[in-house]
């Protein structure tokens, strides 16, 4: 029996309907490429969904997460820790915006925002406050838990959650042209002294397939909120480690946010590992001689040495070559395409920023997850060799900082052709 047959056999897989889904087995990673059984290879053009960084299979990533399967391969981290932790959280209070000062670990991009969600309710538990409401972007994708869900954007895929899940009001992502109207209707939110946080995906919306926003009108959304001492949360799973160009989203904005959410490229696409920073604010709210108020939230892998040993090999890179300096050829090459492809009649619209680009293709039915426009195109470019996993009619290009030149263009290249079609 083939790898495809005997995984249809026993696996059910994430985000794709079982019927009919086109499985495909990939034995092995190299830089930009993933291979199949057959031996076909692949530019991994999506990053393995935005996680991989410095390419796959990387050797000294790999070797340093191998050391440190012999020396710890885990400790539970109630009550303990280990050295690649203390490194980890160090390095990351030195890297991120001002003011943050303690990291809390976690597993996945849906778990770092579930902390920062129960954080945020338990900072004013902790204060001899109750308050009930949470404010997030308008079509914001935090995750697949039951709290990250409900910070979610509503009508998409997690419709037959909904009415499991928690209120929570949506304003628009703010630009030069709405910010007005945006500013007024969340002050007049956040007059009524019931807001606990303000949780956003900075800059790029990445699950609604790369809705773009603007940095100086959110840093003033982020100021007013500041204002009437509402805590704000970055949602940085995606936008952190250089795809927008800087190490944080965060970083081009005038306001740091209270707390922020990593995963994704933290452990360079290697393993596993989400952190909730926050700034000390936070963390004084719990430091207390009271039982109750302390943070009653771990998983068993929290902290797990391996995948922090994988992340700071990650960071090693960042420090040892000049990794923003892909990033930034990256976004002068999509820049380019962006002007050559967005007045195609196929193109709704085009857009990028940093080393994220998308192209929206036109289609009888409105952009979402559930336009089929995209799927054709997915398949002609997997016959190219690349994978480009689209967001419903959005094909996405997010690749890893490693792609050469040449293999950018060849992925342009067949984006064209396939729009010329
Ligand atoms: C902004 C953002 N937040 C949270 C998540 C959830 O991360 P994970 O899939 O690791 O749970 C994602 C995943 O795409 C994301 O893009």
């Amino acid at each position: 029996m083939s790898l495809r047959d005997k995984d249809k056999q026993y696996i059910w897989h994430p985000f794709d309907q079982m019927k009919g889904a086109e499985i495909i087995p990939i034995v092995k990673g190299d830089g930009v490429y993933v291979y199949d059984e057959s031996g076909k290879r692949y530019i991994d053009a999506f990053s393995s969904w935005w996680v991989n960084l410095h390419g796959h299979a990387h050797p000294y990533i790999a070797q340093q997460v191998s050391k440190q399967l012999h020396e710890l391969e885990h400790v539970a981290f109630g009550g303990f820790t280990h050295p690649q932790a203390v490194r980890l959280a160090e390095r990351l209070v030195n890297l991120l915006p001002l003011g943050v000062t303690k990291v809390f670990f976690s597993d996945n991009g849906s778990t770092a925002n579930e902390v920062a969600l129960k954080m945020a309710i338990q900072y004013w538990f902790n204060r001899g406050e109750k308050r009930n409401t949470f404010i997030a972007l308008e079509n914001d994708y935090h995750g697949d838990t039951f709290g990250s869900m409900s910070l979610t954007a509503r009508g998409g895929f997690n419709e037959p959650f909904e009415r499991f899940m928690f209120q929570v009001e949506f304003i628009p992502a703010p630009t030069a042209a709405n910010l007005n109207s945006v500013l007024e209707r969340l002050e007049s939110l956040l007059k009524t002294g019931d807001v606990a946080a303000f949780v956003f995906e900075p800059l790029v919306q990445g699950a609604a397939g790369m809705l773009m926003h603007e940095s100086e009108a959110l840093s003033q959304v982020l100021a007013l909120c500041k204002k009437h001492e509402v805590l704000t949360i970055a949602d940085e799973v995606f936008t952190g480690f250089g795809r927008t160009g800087r190490m944080f989203a965060s970083d081009h904005l005038t306001e740091s946010p209270d707390m922020m959410c990593l995963s994704k490229g933290l452990t360079g696409g290697f393993l596993p590992l989400g952190i909730t920073a926050v700034s000390e604010k936070i963390y004084q709210a719990f430091y207390s001689d009271e039982r109750k108020h302390s943070f009653l939230h771990g998983h068993s892998y929290t902290g797990n040495p391996v995948a922090c040993a994988a992340a700071n090999a990650s960071l090693d890179l960042f420090e040892q070559e000049d990794v923003l300096a892909r990033a930034a050829f990256i976004s002068a090459a999509h820049q380019d395409f962006v002007q050559r492809i967005k007045d195609h009649d196929k193109v709704r619209s085009a857009r990028s920023f940093g080393s994220i680009m998308a192209v929206e293709l036109e289609s009888d039915a409105v952009s979402g997850y559930f336009n089929d426009a995209g799927k054709s195109a997915y398949r002609w470019l997997l016959e190219k060799g690349i994978i480009m996993r689209p967001l419903g009619n959005v094909l996405v290009l997010v690749p890893p900082y490693c792609i050469s030149a040449g293999e950018l263009d060849y992925i342009y290249r067949s984006v064209e052709e396939y729009l010329n079609n």
